[in-house]
């Protein structure tokens, strides 16, 4: 595919990733943010990633920083929204990003978890809106959910993929604007019994995770969950299915032992108690070990 003009809204942890792997790939690049201090220094953040990655540092020349939202996107093919995870903030800025684009522009938003259908629905030309949900670090974990809302156009759905695949990534498209796209609604279904099974005294939560990276994790990123349930079978996907089903947790609502979690103020490594109680050095070694792991598989 041609090169693209790319904009991104917000220089923050997603969009200076985002901006690195589009400028890597050869595309154009504006940027913009309504902090400054994220502005200037977001070419330096995307060349010292670069740098540690082994890749070519003169990718950053392709990336130019704006501080004002027109200007970022009046001559932009595709823009793609990575601001504060906020709707109101989030609708105000494509109303604004529509008054300044072509008719054809396709337009993204990166949200997490609030519904493509709710940030879009204001626009004049919904067929071009979808959402682009990317996992972080940008350049490092390969998928990029799109997702279709009921307006969006096959031809942009098309180009989207297109464009992403270009870039190196690999694109899902996600026919349906449902809470959590694909890939969270399956981290959190097993999120959901992996809490469970503490809260019942199963294990601890140390145990928990020992059992998932000391098993089928090992697989995961080879093996995806049909194809191994294709594997052994469906019969005795059906008969496993029979015994654990009705056992397992399928409470609609966040677990009470979460809860309490939060009330008590365990919110995890920001205040070093969470399921397990985190050092300052523990942290660091995980995050490392979480970053080296993902550098080997690219
Ligand atoms: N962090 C993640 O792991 C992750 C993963 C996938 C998706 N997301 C989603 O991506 C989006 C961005 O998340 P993040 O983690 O990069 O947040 P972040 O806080 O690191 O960055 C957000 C940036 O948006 C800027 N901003 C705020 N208001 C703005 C405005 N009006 N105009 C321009 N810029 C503005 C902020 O100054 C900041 O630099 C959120 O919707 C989030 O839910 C985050």
């Amino acid at each position: 595919m041609a090169k693209a003009k790319i904009a991104v809204i917000g220089a923050g942890l997603m969009g200076h990733g985002i901006a690195q792997v589009f400028a890597l790939a050869g595309d154009e690049v504006t940027i913009t943010d309504a902090v400054a201090a994220s502005l200037d220094t977001v070419k330096s953040r995307i060349a010292a990633n670069l740098r540690e990655l082994g890749e070519d540092e003169r990718a950053v020349a392709r990336v130019t920083p704006c501080a004002d939202l027109g200007e970022a996107v009046q001559t932009a093919d595709y823009v793609v929204e990575a601001v504060s995870e906020d709707l109101p903030l989030k609708q105000k800025l494509f109303a604004e990003i529509e008054r300044h684009v072509r008719p054809d522009t396709i337009l993204a938003s990166n949200t997490s978890v609030i519904p493509i259908t709710a940030i879009m629905e204001g626009l004049k030309q919904r067929e071009r809106a979808l959402g682009t949900h990317w996992w972080n670090p940008p350049y490092l974990v390969p998928l990029v959910e799109v997702i279709e809302t009921r307006w969006t156009s096959p031809k942009a759905i098309a180009w989207t993929m297109e464009l992403h695949a270009a870039a190196g990534k690999k694109p899902a498209h996600v026919k349906k604007d449902v809470p959590g796209f694909i890939g969270n609604r399956l981290q959190h279904a097993l999120w959901r019994e992996a809490i469970s099974l503490v809260e019942q005294g199963i294990c601890d939560a140390e145990t928990v995770d020992a059992v998932v990276k000391a098993s089928f994790g090992r697989r995961l990123a080879v093996l995806g969950p049909l194809e191994n349930a294709d594997q052994v079978g469906t019969d005795l996907t059906l008969a496993i299915h029979n015994i654990v089903l009705p056992a397992i947790d399928n409470r609609r609502a966040p677990s009470p032992y979460l809860q309490k979690l939060v009330a008590e103020k365990k919110l995890g490594f920001k205040s070093g108690e969470g399921f397990r109680k985190w050092t300052a050095d523990e942290q660091t070694a995980l995050r490392s070990r979480v970053m080296q792991h993902l550098k080997s598989m690219l």
